[in-house]
């Protein structure tokens, strides 16, 4: 009788977890929707004001509980509701491409001077790239999002890259994750100066477009 009433005791506090763990990450799919809402919005207010969209796509994910998990035991942390909030800070992530170079820090700065947005950090790995070639820029933020009974401060990833930096980020992930070797030293180097290929050519597109009058009309 005893071990029925802990398997009972057991199983509620499993479903229990279970709902508080769906209420947590649909905090940061409020987050998500918020955000990209504004970034739509932006562009499209663009697109009507200048015939041209600053935003080429928007990608958004959140994190999985698995990952959450897997990030924090790296980070040598307890899995706890507390330490996801903590040190956690891309269980929402969006990725935003933008055609020019231009375009990704003048749609940032559109975004991140609004009043219900906060930032909470700023990598620039364009003006800064990492060794191996990567360039974005990436922002977190908080952004306020209303429930019925409160209101919270929630922590976004923001990815800004150009399309010729997606192109080389998305294919260089591809050859990373999916093949679990390490790169050789001519590997690492090849995808270096391809890197470098890429940010020529974004370089080159920024300056014929900034011999258009008007162009970037922001
Ligand atoms: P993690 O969030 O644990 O990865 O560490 P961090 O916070 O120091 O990461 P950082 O801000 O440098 O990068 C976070 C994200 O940027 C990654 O999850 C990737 O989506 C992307 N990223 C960073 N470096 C690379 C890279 O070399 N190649 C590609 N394809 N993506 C990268
Ligand atoms: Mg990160």
């Amino acid at each position: 009788m005893q071990e029925k009433n802990e398997i009972t005791i057991i199983s509620n506090l499993m479903v229990d977890q279970a709902a508080r763990l769906d209420e947590f990450m649909l905090v940061y799919e409020a987050a998500v929707s918020t955000v990209k809402t504004k970034l739509q919005i932006l562009n499209s207010e663009f697109q009507c004001r200048n015939d041209r969209n600053p935003i080429e796509n928007i990608k958004s994910r959140i994190k999985s509980p698995n990952s959450i998990i897997d990030k924090l035991v790296r980070k040598g942390l307890d899995p706890t509701f507390q330490n996801m909030v903590e040190f956690v800070h891309d269980i929402a992530g969006i990725r935003v491409i933008c055609p020019f170079i231009s375009d990704v820090y003048e749609v940032s700065q559109m975004l991140t001077s609004q009043s219900d947005i906060q930032v909470v950090e700023i990598k620039d790995y364009i003006k800064n790239p990492k060794p191996n070639g990567y360039r974005s820029l990436h922002i977190i933020i908080t952004v306020t999002v209303c429930f019925s009974d409160r209101i919270q401060q929630v922590p976004v990833e923001l990815q800004f890259r150009t399309i010729a930096m997606n192109f080389w980020a998305s294919l260089e992930h591809q050859l990373r994750y999916k093949k679990q070797v390490d790169f050789t030293e001519q590997m690492q180097n090849e995808l270096l100066e391809c890197a470098n290929l890429m940010a020529d050519a974004d370089g080159r597109m920024q300056q014929l477009a900034n011999k258009l009058p008007a162009f970037f009309d922001y």
